[in-house]
């Protein structure tokens, strides 16, 4: 694992842009896995300025995302789906049919878990997957827990991470209780996984990067065990780790 501390917003963006591109130029028909939430928001600012500037070209690319709340339509403004669109698929010249988000608003969640599932293992792994990281260590939405599942599930949310989504509501009773999200081994087959943390708050989840512990306590922890993780944060996020690359 490599973790990366800058010293702005805008470094880590562009950094993590930079191995979006990579991957993308070295595979013209990538698929990138994706994350919502604000880790990512200026990493996708980067990517619709290069589309627009540089020619980097999202045609021919698949885009398969984490997760999704459960109940939540595709028009409903807090939905991932409405997420990804507003701030990246409508801004770039991606085919809309190859992009894909769990359905939070299906009739059966457990089928559309299964569907997800059995989408994703049919396709090519994720030639990079862009993570952000819960306060309490989550990627994803796979929570701490004494278990973890390795596909895509549905799941209570904790807690904390209601708590932590609560600034993109109205108030924390309207977070949804439940989510859909990919498992741990959609995550880990990813043969490259860019994890982005910002801000304070994620200094103690970042700090566990470097303790030699691997726990379903911590989901992040896993990652460990991957072969190609960066982990590029801001100096804030970076406060907790000792010996820290600068
Ligand atoms: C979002 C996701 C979550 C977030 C995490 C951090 O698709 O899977 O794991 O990455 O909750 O969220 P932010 O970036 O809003 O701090």
């Amino acid at each position: 694992m490599e973790i990366i501390v800058l010293g702005s917003e805008k470094d880590v963006a562009y950094k993590a842009a930079d191995l979006v591109e990579e991957a993308m130029r070295n595979n013209p028909t990538a698929v990138l896995g994706l994350a919502t939430g604000s880790s990512p928001l200026g990493l996708y600012r980067e990517l619709i300025r290069r589309n627009r500037d540089e020619d980097l070209d999202f045609s021919k690319i698949t885009t398969v995302n984490l997760d999704e709340y459960a109940g939540l339509s595709p028009e409903h403004h807090q939905s991932y789906h409405y997420f990804m669109k507003t701030n990246l698929f409508d801004h770039i010249n991606i085919n809309p049919n190859n992009t894909h988000v769990p359905e939070g608003n299906a009739e059966d969640l457990q089928k559309e878990a299964e569907r997800y599932e059995d989408m994703l293992m049919s396709m090519e792994p994720q030639d990079i997957q862009v993570l952000g990281i819960g306060t309490n260590g989550h990627i994803a939405f796979n929570e701490p827990s004494q278990s973890l599942s390795d596909v895509t599930h549905t799941v209570s949310l904790t807690d904390d991470t209601i708590e932590s989504n609560a600034r993109f509501f109205e108030g924390k009773e309207d977070v949804p209780r439940s989510a859909i999200t990919m498992g741990m081994r959609g995550i880990m087959r990813a043969k490259k996984i860019v994890l982005i943390a910002l801000g304070k708050s994620k200094a103690e989840a970042v700090g566990k990067f470097r303790d030699n512990e691997i726990t379903t306590m911590n989901p992040s922890s896993l990652l460990k065990l991957h072969a190609d993780v960066t982990v590029i944060c801001d100096s804030e996020a970076g406060s907790m780790l000792e010996n820290s690359e600068k």
